[in-house]
């Protein structure tokens, strides 16, 4: 099975941590979006799409990109990191992907670090900020390669 990942990981690279342990158990060309040329998408066979969360919402830049393309019938994944850890964050590209025909294989999630001040002065973002810290750590990263074996399954 030939697989791409494409990311998205602009303030900590927090989630580019967890493309790389994706990317190491599928043999996957790893690819981040800033550095994203022309791709032959219909040479692959299971596409990952993952990125930060940036206000509530995963990178914008790799929802307008996924929106250009023709994903019929092509297994793909989506993986975010956030403050919070959840995988609501990922229902918007899931969405977006299954509109453009693609067959999601599995949604994955975790904590990310960062600092509250980076973009909230809300007292519940420098709370959350506690939890966060260390992620993705050795437990995320063991969770990612559980995940990504369902997914190649
Ligand atoms: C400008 C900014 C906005 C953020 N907004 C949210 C948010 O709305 N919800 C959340 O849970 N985390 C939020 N975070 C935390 C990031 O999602 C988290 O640090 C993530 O791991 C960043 O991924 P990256 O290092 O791969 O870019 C935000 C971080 C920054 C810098």
């Amino acid at each position: 099975m030939k697989s791409l990942i494409i990311y998205c990981s602009s303030y900590k690279g927090n989630t580019e941590k967890i493309a790389e342990v994706f990317a190491k158990i599928t043999k996957a060309e790893l690819i981040n979006l800033k550095n994203c040329k022309d791709i032959k998408i219909e040479e692959y066979d299971l596409i990952g799409f993952g990125a930060g969360v940036y206000k509530e919402s995963m990178s914008p830049q790799l929802l307008s990109y996924v929106d250009k393309l023709n994903l019929k019938n092509k297994k793909v994944f989506v993986f975010s990191t956030s403050g919070v850890g959840l995988t609501f964050y990922n229902k918007k590209l899931i969405k977006l992907l299954t509109s453009k025909g693609a067959i999601c294989k599995g949604s994955f999630a975790c904590k990310g670090s960062f600092v509250s001040k980076d973009f909230s002065n809300n007292k519940i973002f420098e709370i959350m900020s506690k939890f966060a810290k260390g992620h993705p750590n050795y437990k995320d990263f063991e969770r990612a390669e559980n995940f990504i074996k369902t997914v190649m399954l």
